[in-house]
């Protein structure tokens, strides 16, 4: 199992995916981006790890796909930075596992490589925030060496706010 960049040999598992994602809300955000014309899909989420063309108020970041023998099992989007907005609510990381494949360990699995991401780029504290009520989240990031830093009311919804310190 390895965490790849996004290529052009994974077209139709990527395809895969999302139909298996159905009407569940897409995340973390590039799943979220049009996919019909895949070599322009690729461009973006290189384009966004190079910071080129970026939206306002965000921050480069890495789309990484966690791969086993050709299937796209997992998505992770690691930000490279922080601003103020994203320090206060986003954190670094947003992942997720494809729906056929939870339960299986493997959203610490990649959590724990996108951590490693991160260290090599020198980053010392690591926040990762996750929405109270989704527990699997919260228990990955405990797994993963999270410590409860603090809980903000977002809307409706309660977001805890984890850090990890490298
Ligand atoms: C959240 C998500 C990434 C978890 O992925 P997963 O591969 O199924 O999780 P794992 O099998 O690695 O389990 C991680 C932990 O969550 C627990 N867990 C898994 N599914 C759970 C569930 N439905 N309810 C409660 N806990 C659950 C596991 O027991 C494990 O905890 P433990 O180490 O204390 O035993 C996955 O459900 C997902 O992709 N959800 C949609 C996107 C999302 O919510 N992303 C996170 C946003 S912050």
């Amino acid at each position: 199992m390895e965490l790849v960049t996004p290529g052009q040999a994974f077209e139709q598992s990527y395809r895969d995916y999302i139909v298996e994602l159905g009407d569940e809300e897409r995340y973390p955000f590039p799943l979220d981006f049009e996919h019909q014309d895949f070599p322009t899909l690729l461009a973006r989420l290189d384009n966004f790890a190079k910071g080129i063309n970026l939206p306002a108020g965000y921050v480069p970041s890495s789309t990484l796909w966690l791969v086993d023998r050709g299937e796209i099992l997992g998505v992770t989007n690691i930000r490279h930075t922080l601003n103020d907005a994203i320090a206060h609510c986003g954190g670094h990381i947003g992942l997720s596992i494809r729906p056929s494949k939870r339960g299986l360990g493997l959203s610490k699995v990649l959590m724990a490589k996108s951590i490693a991401f991160l260290q090599q780029r020198q980053v010392n504290e690591v926040h990762i925030h996750c929405y109270k009520d989704n527990q699997a989240s919260g228990r990955t990031i405990i797994a993963c060496g999270g410590r409860l830093d603090s809980e903000i009311e977002v809307g409706d919804k309660c977001v805890q706010r984890y850090l990890i310190r490298l």
